[in-house]
């Protein structure tokens, strides 16, 4: 007996009434700041997320984002510093390489790419955080939940 995966997307008509759940990672530097700014500023923001703050995000685990979906996040949402302003100097061109590798990797699993973004907002863009997360929501919404079930098969 081996786990086996199934995923399941249903569509905002059998969404409806269920609220989504999305995770957020910010790093400590840039996005964190820029979501407070925007929280300091009073920018109205959706409240299907959640944030998890990370010292940078050339140190985000890739597990984590994929942990996120299979412990029941409809949407994923990585930001850094903009490249070149890393406080860790390169950190952000590393995570910029790996994540692309796991967008593209989604697809294999079942999950749509667009449950997964990531990108960079720094401390003073409070106004691109609203915009990023406020778009990245509706989408989600229009997604509806994402169901990943772990069954038990047969390995033959
Ligand atoms: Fe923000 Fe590296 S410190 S991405």
């Amino acid at each position: 007996m081996v786990d086996a995966i199934e995923v399941t997307n249903k569509n905002s008509v059998e969404a409806a009434g269920k609220q989504i759940k999305i995770v957020t990672f910010l790093c400590n530097w840039c996005s964190y700041a820029g979501a407070d700014t925007a929280g300091v500023a009073r920018l109205k923001q959706p409240y299907d997320f959640r944030i998890i703050r990370i010292p940078c995000s050339g140190r985000l685990n890739l597990l984590y984002p994929l942990r996120a979906f299979f412990d029941g996040a409809d949407g994923v949402l990585i930001s850094g510093c903009h490249p070149g302003d890393c406080h860790y100097v390169e950190g952000n061109y590393y995570a910029r390489r790996r994540l692309e590798v796991l967008k593209n990797f989604l697809p294999f699993l079942g999950i749509e790419p667009d449950r997964f973004k990531y990108t960079w907002i720094s401390a003073t863009e409070g106004i691109k955080w609203q915009e990023t997360i406020t778009q990245f929501t509706q989408r989600i919404q229009e997604l509806g939940p994402l169901s990943i079930k772990r069954k038990k098969v047969d390995a033959e």
